[in-house]
């Protein structure tokens, strides 16, 4: 499948906008492609305590395991100076319901970017086939 990154980037940025960040101001977007074609987004969401915090790429897949599709490729818009990859809990959750060879492209709102593979940022990771 061609990846669709632009309407992936412009569905992550509008995610982005919608982000509820108040506490540390770092508004995330996250878009994910699924095999369909569709495109699924997601936005951080805190809370006044702290640690519910729910990051974008968790409340994407979510949107995506709703919808019964499967990941493809997944999109981050972040307000950063670099493009940011995904956190150590958001890379468990994107390795349980996206292949080990997903793609994950992170763009600044300058427009630099970054891409890995889920399977590089979880290496050994602690799976269904292990329980
Ligand atoms: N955050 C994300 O949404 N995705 C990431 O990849 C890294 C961090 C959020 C969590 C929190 O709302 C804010 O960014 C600062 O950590």
């Amino acid at each position: 499948m061609d990846v669709p990154w632009e309407a992936m980037f412009a569905a992550a940025e509008k995610a982005r906008t919608a982000a509820y960040a108040p506490y540390s101001r770092f508004h995330v977007g996250a878009a994910i492609a699924c095999t369909d074609g569709s495109i699924v987004a997601g936005c951080n969401v805190e809370n006044a305590s702290y640690g519910l915090t729910v990051c974008a790429e968790r409340n994407a897949i979510g949107a995506v395991v709703v919808s019964g599709k499967t990941p493809a490729a997944v999109a981050l818009m972040v307000d950063s100076d670099k493009p940011t990859p995904p956190c150590g809990m958001c890379r468990q959750v994107l390795a349980e319901h996206a292949p080990a060879a997903t793609v994950i492209r992170s763009r600044t709102l300058k427009g630099q970017e970054a891409q890995w593979t889920v399977g590089e940022l979880l290496p050994h990771l602690f799976s269904k086939e292990l329980l």
